[in-house]
């Protein structure tokens, strides 16, 4: 056995749906997987009816016979438990286990994931469904792991049904206690909500507005969390007392409302996720004409690193995406398995399992297409895996490697649900991450995410040179306290508009702003306003680079008082620093601060160009203990962002290694001295990449250097060792 992402290996493997066809397919279906290096099959995750055909009664003969036939041949099995989709006998019996729309109406049987979390007899069922599995299948030497549901939170990530509500009572008791306290926290007193008794407390429902109680809203986003995490967690505690030594708990995908950090602790051995770049087509092809299309899921794939640094794809897409009714995109062009497969390895996937072996002739899903179309001939795609799976075989040393990076981009579960409940957070928030995520690519700066609940002390910060938290408008005294010690130990640390605003509650604070982060960035904001529709953009200079503040402004200007511990030193390329002052010191009316010897370790380092608070401070940069912080007052778009990354020493950090156009990615996985640099190029046209030291071509074995055509969605990848 082959244990999968253990840091031996780099495996490949396939989605595989026995009960779709007929027991004549399967054995010569195995043999021709193996052919092509498929060693996996990931099976059974919508099959309950296959196990428990009606209540109560069991039925094991078909996956033994499957798993049986998957020993004989050498094949290994992800086994599931099928909770996404409660039988049909259920859902007659116990309606209660059913979603429910905002309007409590129920989500019907007939498609999937229509059931609740907090249901007390969906759980029931759960418990047994997942017992009875477990302790029969648990065994058998076909299975290496285990993968929890399906894609919890897909299709709809939001509940509504009496038992959530229910539910949501409970935990806001445990919460809060009382519901003086609830009515505080909530703000209730506005238009009149004051709750004088838990039973008038529901999940949101319409409101006249169709914008419910905001605090509300944020907890409600905390409760769905919550209740993903314990329902997984009552499957994984089931799990682990029938699981041989070494077999993992996985699930797949990555979706709203669900803190990942939590799931992984309290159940999870690796994170899965599912990767389909021609989603980047948009639904329904409307995205068709951005350049960054299947890109876009590099993002993605920095999000599962921030959960398992080393995870697994367990639906890698090979065909065209279709549902029958919508979700449309063209098959993957030939190289652009190979490419996807790199990707998703470069951002550090030791399993890549494709969705799926045989395309469904019925369902659904029926245009979802499959490694093989309908008649199982063998095709283009199938071959380009052989050809994958010949790649593979020499990318074996990479195996439990990680992805390198030295810059981070801040999160924090808090933030991202306030961002969905806040139209003016959540603006700031996508036109940044956005822009962020396009500098970082078209720069070639690898980046983690990294979310602030998985980080204990300022230590676990030290890997990164330069952290972006652009809109962490909730800020707490413990995260910041963290913050704080990253850059007195040397960080550099950048803050964009709209920071520290809010309270954990998602209320407003009333200290001056930016309220916790004020300190730390040496930085006031005595106003602030949205960029006026009619404005066009607001341009700001720094040092004589142009650069737009997007969406929304802090008017800035820096704090007079010199913050504890920090050296009088200017940050690098500090300018423009007397005028500006002085301006911002006439415009808020107030004596000149910051300019004068020792006052002030808050510089102003660009100014505003438009708008009538044009030549006031747009950025400032403070040096705090040995690092630096910069507070800017505008959204990061991408063409800013990419001026922070050159201005703050970020940008093309391998640059003296390896030079490549904008179209290209560059993912780089490190183990001791050694690296691995997979160029990806995104592009339908040729890229001409300079290697300028000599590398090896992992798959050709060739000593290269000098410049290099890469085909056009295609995947390079060089190997130097001891840099
Ligand atoms: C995933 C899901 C699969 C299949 C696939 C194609 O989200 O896990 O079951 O639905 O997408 O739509």
């Amino acid at each position: 056995m082959r244990k999968l992402i253990s840091g031996s290996s780099i495996d490949l493997g396939v989605c595989y749906y026995p009960e779709h066809w007929e027991r004549r397919f399967w054995a010569e279906d195995l043999d021709r997987m193996l052919a092509v290096g498929l060693r996996t099959v990931r099976i059974a995750e919508f099959a309950w009816s296959f196990i428990e055909p009606r209540e109560g009664e069991y039925t094991f003969g078909f996956f033994d016979d499957f798993l049986n036939l998957a020993q004989e041949k050498g094949m290994q099995v992800i086994f599931c438990t099928p909770t996404a989709t409660p039988p049909a006998w259920l859902t007659a019996k116990y309606p209660e286990a059913l979603n429910a729309d905002m309007d409590g109406h129920l989500i019907h049987h007939g498609s999937r994931r229509h059931y609740n979390y907090n249901s007390p007899k969906y759980q029931e069922l759960c418990r047994n469904i997942v017992e009875i599995s477990a302790s029969h299948y648990g065994k058998h030497p076909a299975i290496v792991g285990w993968q929890l549901d399906n894609e919890f939170n897909c299709e709809k990530d939001e509940f509504y049904s009496e038992s959530d509500a229910e539910a949501f009572r409970e935990f806001l008791k445990e919460k809060y206690g009382t519901l003086d306290a609830l009515n505080k926290a909530w703000g209730t007193v506005f238009w009149n909500q004051t709750y004088t008794d838990w039973q008038e407390v529901w999940v949101p429902r319409r409101t006249n507005t169709d914008s419910p109680n905001p605090h509300l809203k944020l907890d409600y986003y905390r409760f769905i969390s919550r209740s993903v995490c314990r329902f997984a967690q009552m499957q994984a505690d089931i799990l682990r007392k029938y699981l041989k030594p070494g077999d993992f708990i996985t699930t797949n995908g990555m979706f709203g409302n669900i803190d990942y950090q939590r799931m992984k602790r309290e159940s999870l051995d690796v994170l899965m996720y599912d990767s389909y770049p021609n989603f980047g087509y948009g639904l329904d092809g409307y995205n068709a004409g951005d350049p960054m299309k299947d890109r876009w899921w590099s993002r993605n794939l920095a999000e599962v690193r921030a959960v398992s640094p080393n995870f697994g794809i367990m639906e890698q897409q090979s065909g065209a995406n279709g549902w029958n009714t919508r979700m449309e995109a063209p098959s993957p062009r030939p190289g652009q398995m190979t490419l996807w497969t790199m990707q998703s390895i470069g951002h550090g996937a030791d399993y890549i399992g494709y969705f799926r072996w045989r395309t469904a002739a019925f369902g659904t899903e029926m245009y979802w297409h499959g490694i093989l179309d309908y008649s199982g001939r063998d095709n283009r795609r199938l071959r380009e895996v052989g050809q994958i799976y010949e790649k593979i075989k020499k990318m074996q040393e990479l195996a439990g490697s990680r992805y390198e990076a030295k810059v981070g981009i801040l999160k924090d579960y808090d933030n991202v649900w306030d961002a969905q409940v806040d139209r003016w957070h959540g603006r700031v928030e996508s036109e940044s991450q956005r822009g962020l995520f396009t500098a970082m690519q078209q720069a070639h700066v690898p980046f983690d995410y990294v979310y602030m609940e998985g980080v204990a002390g300022a230590e676990s910060l030290r890997q990164y040179d330069l952290l972006f938290y652009p809109h962490g408008s909730i800020l707490t005294k413990e995260r910041m306290a963290i913050l704080e010690e990253y850059v007195a130990g040397g960080g550099k640390l950048v803050m964009g508009c709209r920071t520290g605003y809010k309270d954990e509650n998602g209320q407003c604070v009333m200290e001056h702003l930016p309220g916790l982060a004020a300190k730390l960035t040496g930085t006031d904001i005595p106003e602030y306003s949205f960029v006026a529709p009619d404005q066009n953009r607001v341009m700001a200079d720094w040092e004589g680079t142009k650069i737009e503040a997007a969406v929304f402004n802090d008017l800035l200007a820096p704090l007079p008082e010199r913050a504890a511990g920090d050296e009088a030193q200017e940050p690098k390329g500090a300018v423009g620093l007397h005028d500006a002052s002085r301006t911002a010191a006439a415009f808020w009316g107030r004596k000149e601060t910051g300019s004068e010897e020792g006052s002030s370790g808050a510089k102003v380092l660009a100014v505003y160009e438009d708008s009538y608070y044009a030549g006031t401070p747009a950025l400032i940069g403070n040096r705090y203990g040995k690092g630096e912080a910069y507070y800017f007052g505008g959204a990061f778009g991408a063409d800013t962002a990419r001026v922070f990354l050159e201005k703050l020493g970020a940008a093309e950090p391998y640059g003296d290694l390896i030079g490549l156009p904008e179209g290209c990615e560059l993912a780089v996985r490190g183990k001791g001295g050694d690296r691995w640099f997979f160029v990806l190029n995104f592009q339908p046209q040729p890229a001409r990449i300079e290697l300028k030291t000599k590398m090896r071509d992992l798959w050709t074995d060739e000593i290269l250097q000098g410049v290099q055509e890469l085909e056009g969605y295609g995947a390079g990848l060089y190997f130097v060792h001891a840099i």
